[in-house]
């Protein structure tokens, strides 16, 4: 799917396809800051590496692309046994704030339900308002709070 962004620049959603693991290591090689949510993605290469691989071999991937460069991804990690999904987001920062975040959620959402996932959650810094405010506008809502760092958002699909 081809979508505008804010400033009216093309970007593409597409699911990961064989080929473009180099583009997405690439994404995340000059990605900034690091380590800084839950720790992802992770500082070390070769941790790094393993992470985005765990993540393809796990989940449902879509990029966000413009022209020959990744400048999103998105992940949801099913669990088919309960019926929902684990949900992470990261966006280049050459990127942020122009709706890339927002179209690749929705975009993995309708994966989710395609799916026969029933919920999808994820764990957000308390302080992250703009992945905060990127959620809520996609209907996740917080459901209980632990009261530490990080709190718990799910959307019912
Ligand atoms: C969180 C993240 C994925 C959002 O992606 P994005 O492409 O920047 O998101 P969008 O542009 O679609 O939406 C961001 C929204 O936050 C808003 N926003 C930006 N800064 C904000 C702030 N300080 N407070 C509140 N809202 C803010 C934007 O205005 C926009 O809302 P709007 O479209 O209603 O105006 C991206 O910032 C990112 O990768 N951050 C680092 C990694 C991260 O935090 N990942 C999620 C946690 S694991």
């Amino acid at each position: 799917m081809t979508f505008v962004d804010k400033k009216g620049s093309p970007f593409e959603v597409k699911a990961y396809g064989a080929g473009d693991y180099s583009h997405l290591e690439a994404m995340y090689d000059s990605f900034s800051p690091k380590a800084k949510f839950q720790g992802m993605p992770p500082l070390k290469g070769e941790t790094r590496r393993k992470w985005i691989e765990k993540l393809l071999d796990s989940g449902e991937n879509l990029l966000a692309w413009r022209e020959k460069r990744v400048i999103g991804h998105v992940v949801v990690i099913p669990d088919t046994r309960l019926e929902d999904g684990e949900f992470l987001i990261f966006v280049h920062q050459t990127d942020r704030n122009l709706g890339v975040g927002t179209q690749l959620a929705r975009s993995v959402l309708e994966r989710g339900k395609d799916l026969g996932l029933r919920k999808i959650w994820l764990m957000v810094g308390a302080y992250n308002f703009t992945a905060i405010r990127l959620y809520r506008k996609c209907g996740f809502d917080f459901y209980e709070n632990p009261g530490g760092p990080e709190r718990p958002m799910v959307i019912r699909l």
